[in-house]
């Protein structure tokens, strides 16, 4: 070998040395460049599996099918609002997270001034309750009819302390599809964003929540994107850029 091939080839090395790196980083790029941050404190990202939930304090989070609540996990700001329910008795299930129940009382008091009496069905559930609940759905309906209108324990947003079910002021179509078209639903479907709260589950939605309409399930997630979700007729779901499948 001549000098001349000597410097060549050095030189040939040299390019394929600086090269290296760049065609590597062009065709294998590792996950922290093709990672999505969906909904990165709020829920999971992984479509196919299910996530727990990294940050369930969270007045946003996005609990469902596939983003789930860590064990045990209680909001720790649970107090009572100042609303009726359907029933009497002192329960949990008057209760919601101290943001959310400041809200539920603005929303009432909005609707009676407009003529719209509402009352409290069911607000705050246990992870414990949601299971009692969630089994005898299954044991009455079968675990396909079930999962589409109740959530597996772990999976419900009544665990968050951010949701909560009303109903009109006569009690009557308490959590059932009757509520749908009337006056009360009419007026949360107007105004409810207004009071930081969207309806869940809305109809025509099923497919991207995984349930069915529920026009009397309200989720507190703040006024400004509750108006977001409003104004471009999205879900929570699609609100993170996650589609959700049905089952
Ligand atoms: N009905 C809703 C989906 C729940 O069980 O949380
Ligand atoms: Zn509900």
């Amino acid at each position: 070998m001549n000098k001349i091939h000597f410097v060549l080839i050095c030189f040939i090395l040299l390019i394929a040395m600086l090269a290296g790196p760049l065609w590597k980083k062009d065709t294998a790029p590792d996950d922290g460049d093709t990672a999505i941050p969906v909904n990165k404190n709020m829920g999971g990202s992984n479509l196919d599996s299910i996530s727990v939930v990294a940050n369930p304090e969270s007045i946003p989070v996005l609990v469902n099918k596939k983003n789930k609540l860590p064990e045990n996990y209680e909001p720790n700001d649970l107090v009572e609002p100042d609303i009726e329910f359907i029933f009497a008795e002192k329960s949990d299930k008057r209760k919601m997270r101290a943001q959310a129940a400041a809200a539920i009382e603005a929303l009432f008091a909005g609707a009676l001034e407009d003529g719209v009496k509402l009352l409290g069905v069911s607000a705050y559930r246990s992870h414990a309750t949601q299971e009692i609940l969630f089994h005898y759905y299954v044991s009455q309906d079968g675990y396909e009819a079930a999962q589409n209108y109740s959530a597996k324990p772990g999976t419900s947003e009544h665990e968050t302390g951010l949701a909560i079910d009303v109903t009109g002021g006569d009690g009557s179509c308490a959590a059932e599809d009757c509520f749908g078209g009337s006056i009360e639903a009419e007026w949360l479907e107007s105004h409810a964003a207004d009071y930081g709260f969207i309806i869940r589950y809305p109809k025509g939605k099923e497919a991207i929540t995984g349930y069915q309409y529920e026009p009397w399930h309200l989720r507190y997630v703040g006024k400004k994107i509750a108006g977001q979700i409003v104004e471009r007729g999205i879900t929570l779901e699609e609100y993170y850029k996650v589609v959700q499948v049905s089952k």
